[in-house]
């Protein structure tokens, strides 16, 4: 076996070298754990963020931080004329992504959200469910200027996080997660941190139109 052919055989890393939260152990019990995450709201979450878009034939979507492909998935179901890619920096997760929800219209593959291996303005609208909250404020504004770098101009960022929640269950399972998994990161996006940092970015007409599970809040920005 020659030198260069041993090279092609190099496997994927688990995790893409990130200060990112990368999950990779999750990704066998992922599907199972995040119905009880968002308080049983994770497919009416997930439907009604799809519902949200309203795009011609032909549009492409980008899914940052995809995860197994929840969200993914729903997009590319209920727009079975629009292109969606997901990407995430877990190899198994993106695995779990590719074997259960691949399909036509629906790709997914392993990059880092801070470093989208796409041409700018590829895409015409990008989503993002939960994973800013795994992103320290630098990366949550390089992968924002990413994203607007890979947007088409006037084209739609739509994401679904952790922010200021807004129940006694939802500051509950806010200040648990961030106390008990030590991430900093969860803090900032319930200082409202996030939103300040999509402003920061250059995304104009900022505005929030949905609040899920007491601690989740939908928003919605042009490039
Ligand atoms: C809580 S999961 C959300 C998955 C999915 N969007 C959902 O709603 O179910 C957060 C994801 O972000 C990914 N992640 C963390 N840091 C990342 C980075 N720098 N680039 C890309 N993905 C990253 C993790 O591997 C994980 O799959």
């Amino acid at each position: 076996m020659t030198p260069d052919r041993k090279r092609e055989f190099v496997p994927a890393p688990a995790a893409l070298p990130t200060r990112g939260r990368v999950l990779v152990h999750a990704a066998t019990v992922y599907d199972l754990v995040q119905p009880f995450v968002t308080l049983g709201q994770e497919a009416r979450l997930n439907r009604w963020l799809a519902q949200q878009i309203h795009l011609p034939a032909g549009s492409c979507v980008l899914d940052v931080g995809c995860g197994t492909g929840l969200l993914t998935v729903r997009i590319a179901e209920q727009h079975p004329e629009v292109q969606v890619t997901g990407i995430d920096a877990s190899r198994p997760m993106v695995d779990v992504a590719i074997k259960k929800r691949a399909r036509g219209n629906c790709h997914f593959q392993q990059a880092l959200a801070e470093e989208l291996p796409f041409e700018d303005q590829s895409f015409d609208l990008v989503t993002s469910a939960l994973f800013f909250h795994h992103v320290d404020q630098e990366l949550k504004q390089r992968t924002l200027q990413e994203i607007m770098r890979v947007l088409k101009p006037g084209g739609t960022l739509l994401i679904a996080d952790m922010d200021r929640p807004y129940t006694a269950l939802g500051w509950a399972m806010s200040w648990t997660a961030w106390k008990l998994f030590r991430q900093p990161e969860i803090k900032e996006n319930m200082d409202g941190l996030l939103r300040e940092e999509i402003v920061r970015a250059g995304f104009r007409g900022l505005r929030e139109i949905a609040k899920f599970s007491g601690y989740i809040r939908v928003v919605e920005a042009q490039n």
